[in-house]
């Protein structure tokens, strides 16, 4: 049984913490209540927004029409081929509780993605990355359910299309499925991916000389809480921006200018730059604006003071987009999703 409720408070529903109100919202436990919901009145009559944990969302004002928040649970061994184990989790699972699960079962791939806030479902979605590993690199495939006649799909990760904060559900089908699992290939055999420097300098300042999967996660929670502020804290979405990538001869006219400039080379011969670091040496680390501040441990993140409105939010990004293109003609692109 599907109960929509009307005109409800987003505040307990986005990481941000901003207060914005939805016309409907509904919440969906099973995939018979997802087609009870497709079948509905409200459902044909109302555009829709489907959320997770609402971890990479900024609500700039009431949503207009109806919220479906994805709680479907459940996660199990599909099959196993030598070392490799698949795991399939529901959408709804939240995240960081999935990676334990996997490092509890010796389940390697995961653990550099710990303390990842939201739900699994929205993994694929912007093909969540940190500390040197992104989901595509254990990804196996997902199922969704067409948000225009019911149907379910299976997609493999060629066609999911994923890159650096992209995947295909963020262009060409946003909007058209709503994901309802998660399929990932974990493996039996440790193969630890520590080559982000400062996990082992943790897991030297935590004293361990032979690391395992669980060093790891824990490593990487130890540098997350350092830096990052906890949503429950503080309002935000984690980084507000991307990395923006540039070719070779606009880092050079870059790094000629500002010699210390943080970048990281790819293999395409472009070069990704640290926005973190292009907006702090814009002057903005800490810089608040009424309620909105750029967070002062981390400037990649934008943080609610208390009681900060969505645009409020938003008019700050704009403010760091333009001082940072002003000072080193590098423009930024918005990674959380602008409802
Ligand atoms: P939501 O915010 O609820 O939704 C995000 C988008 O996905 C929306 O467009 C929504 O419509 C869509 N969506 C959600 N669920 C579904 C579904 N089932 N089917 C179809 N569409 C769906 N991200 C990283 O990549 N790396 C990090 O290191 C990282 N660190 C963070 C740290 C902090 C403190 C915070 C607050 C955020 C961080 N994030 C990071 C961003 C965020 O946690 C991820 O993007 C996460 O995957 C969002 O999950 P969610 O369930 O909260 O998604
Ligand atoms: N830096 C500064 N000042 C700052 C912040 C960063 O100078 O205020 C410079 C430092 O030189 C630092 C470098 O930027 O060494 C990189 O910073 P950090 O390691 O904190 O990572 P990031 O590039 O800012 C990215 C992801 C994070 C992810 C971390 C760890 C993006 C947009 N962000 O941040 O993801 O957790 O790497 O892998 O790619 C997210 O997507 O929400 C997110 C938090």
């Amino acid at each position: 049984m599907i109960k929509i409720a009307d005109n409800v408070s987003l505040k307990p529903y986005n990481t941000f913490g901003i207060e914005a109100s939805c016309n409907h919202f509904v919440e969906i436990n099973s995939v018979s209540d997802l087609n009870a919901l497709l079948d509905s009145e409200v459902y044909k009559r109302n555009k829709h927004l489907i959320i997770g944990g609402g971890s990479n969302i900024l609500l700039t004002k009431n949503f207009d029409g109806l919220v479906i928040k994805n709680n479907l649970k459940g996660i199990e061994v599909v099959r196993e081929e030598g070392d490799d184990v698949f795991v399939k989790a529901s959408a709804g699972e939240v995240w960081h509780e999935f990676v334990q699960w996997c490092i509890q079962r010796n389940l390697a791939g995961l653990e550099n993605l710990s303390l990842i806030p939201g739900c699994v479902g929205a993994s694929p979605m912007q093909n969540i990355g940190a500390y040197g590993v992104e989901i595509k690199d254990v990804f196996d495939c997902l199922e969704a359910i067409d948000l225009n006649d019911g149907t379910r799909k299976e997609f493999s990760k060629e066609v999911c299309n994923f890159g650096y904060r992209e995947s295909v559900f963020k262009h060409e089908l946003k909007n058209k499925f709503i994901i309802i699992s998660v399929t990932f290939k974990l493996s039996k055999k440790i193969n630890l991916n520590t080559s982000y420097g400062a996990i082992n300098t943790e897991l030297e300042s935590m004293g361990v000389k032979q690391p395992g999967i669980k060093d790891v996660s824990q490593a990487v929670i130890n540098i997350r809480s350092s830096k990052l502020p906890d949503p429950k804290v503080t309002g935000n979405a984690g980084s507000f921006f991307k990395n923006p990538e540039v070719e070779l001869s606009e880092y050079d006219r870059i790094k000629s200018q500002f010699p210390n400039v943080v970048a990281y080379p790819l293999e395409n011969g472009n070069y990704k730059l640290a926005a973190g670091w292009l907006i702090e040496q814009s002057g903005l680390k800490g810089y608040q604006a009424g309620n909105a501040a750029v967070h002062d441990k981390q400037a990649l993140v934008l943080v609610n003071k208390g009681g900060a409105k969505g645009d409020e939010i938003y008019s700050l990004s704009e403010h760091v987009l333009q001082t940072v293109f002003a000072k080193f003609g590098v423009k930024l692109e918005r990674e959380v999703n602008i409802i």
